[in-house]
Formats: structure tokens, C-alpha cells, sequence
């Protein structure tokens, strides 16, 4: 018996290495939907894509497709835009960045992305993270977990990241991005990121991803056997 895990959460906070572990023990598919926005953000960065022209967002999103595959030899899933490998640029594209929360707050972008992520959980048995999987993807999803933590424990996770990747930054460029993010992604008026009422919160300033990942695993056995699975 499958079930739908939603984890949902701030900018830079973890959620998509704790979403990995889980589908990797247990079994599951993995959807990272913030690719998604990213993808659909770097389409229309090199389209020059006006955002505040809704035929043009109706016209490109037509041309958009989306599809993650596993890297054989690494074993890492990847982000395919129209049969590109894009998983590079779109985390260390500076402009995807800069862009991502606004292209992101456009009704019609999410509507064409809850679509497809609905179709990709159809048949349950998916740990997908975001920040509206718990509200808007998957209301019913029996086990909901929102991720949060310290904003400066964040941007030197999120540094760190990005140095490793060849990326100059500095600390305070990185958590002011982070923050204008979490102001955007909180405040817009479609699907803002909020905790579902049924969501149990994760802090995790302070654990380790052992820690975090042994925390999730014990949550996700509590609902099971309380449900009778
Ligand atoms: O998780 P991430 O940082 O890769 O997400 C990139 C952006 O996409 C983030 O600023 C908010 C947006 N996003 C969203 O609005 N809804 C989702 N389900 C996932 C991401």
C-alpha cells in the first residue's frame, strides 16, 4: 500500500535531500517541483518571455516540456527542459534565481505545473516538495511535512552549495536572496506557501540530514500503522 508524501518549506531549507532519502528507502518516485518553476523560469528568460503578458506566457508554456531522467551514471535524477539536460543552469544561473519567485506567482504557470505534478502522483507512491504540494497538489496526501529553518543557517547551507558548485557569492548576496524569495513565495496571492493545517513543522536549524531523515522515517511509520497500513 502507497502513499502521497508532500513536503513543503522555505528557500534553501533542506527539503529536497530529505525528500530523496525517503523515495530512495522507500521505494518511491521523487518530484522536485521548484526544477519545475526553474525550468519554466530559464524557458523564459531565453524566449525574453514578457511576464507581464499573459498571451505570452499562454503561447510559451505551449512549448514547454518538462521531464526528469536518471543519470546513469551518477544515479541522480535530472532536470530535462524540451529534451535538454538543464540541471546545472538552473541551479546556478544566477538570473533562474533572481527570476524564479516571480515567474512562479503566475497563475497560469502554476496551473500548468499542478496539472502535470497531479498526473505524476496519480498513483500515489511519491515524495514530492515544493511549497503548495500539502495545500493545493496534494490536499489529501496522508503524510504532510513543513520544513523550516534558520534563515542564516539557510544561506551558509545555500553557500556552501553554491561554492561547490564554482559559483562567487557571498553570504549576504545569498541570504538576500533567499529572504526576497520566501517574502515572494509567502505573499503572492496564488497558492502562497503556507503550512497545511494537517502538516507537522520540521525545524531544522539544528539536526543533522541522519537526524532529520530518522525524524521523517518515524513520522511517516506513526501515520502508517495509525491508518492501518
Ligand atoms: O525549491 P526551489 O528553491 O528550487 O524553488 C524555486 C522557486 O519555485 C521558489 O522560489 C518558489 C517556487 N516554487 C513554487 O512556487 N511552488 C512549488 N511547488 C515549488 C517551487
Amino acid at each position: 500500500m502507497k502513499i502521497t508524501i508532500a513536503i513543503d518549506g522555505y528557500s534553501s531549507c533542506g527539503k529536497s535531500t530529505l525528500a530523496k532519502q525517503l523515495a530512495a528507502t522507500l521505494g518511491y518516485s521523487y518530484v522536485d517541483t521548484g526544477a519545475m518553476y526553474r525550468a519554466v523560469t530559464l524557458y523564459f528568460i531565453r524566449n525574453q518571455v514578457d511576464i507581464f503578458h499573459p498571451e505570452q506566457i499562454e503561447q510559451a508554456l505551449q512549448h514547454i516540456n518538462i521531464a526528469f531522467k536518471i543519470n546513469e551514471l551518477t544515479s541522480a535524477q535530472e532536470t530535462f527542459l524540451n529534451d535538454e539536460c538543464i540541471e546545472q543552469e538552473i541551479r546556478v544561473n544566477p538570473r533562474v534565481a533572481g527570476t524564479v519567485s516571480d515567474v512562479s506567482a503566475i497563475s497560469e504557470v502554476r496551473r500548468f505545473l499542478v496539472k502535470q505534478q497531479q498526473q505524476m502522483g496519480k498513483n500515489k507512491g511519491i515524495v514530492m516538495d515544493g511549497r503548495d504540494i500539502g495545500t493545493v497538489v496534494f490536499p489529501d496526501a496522508e503524510v504532510k511535512i513543513f520544513v523550516t529553518a534558520d534563515p542564516t543557517v539557510r544561506a551558509q547551507r545555500r553557500l556552501e552549495e553554491l561554492t561547490d558548485k564554482g559559483q562567487q557569492t557571498t553570504f549576504e548576496e545569498v541570504l538576500a536572496n533567499l529572504e526576497k524569495r520566501d517574502y515572494i513565495d509567502s505573499h503572492r496571492q496564488d497558492s502562497p506557501l503556507k503550512k497545511a493545517e494537517d502538516a507537522t513543522v520540521l525545524d531544522n536549524s539544528h539536526l543533522s540530514k541522519d537526524e532529520q531523515f530518522n525524524w521523517a522515517m518515524h513520522l511517516i511509520e506513526q501515520k502508517l500503522s495509525s491508518a492501518g497500513m
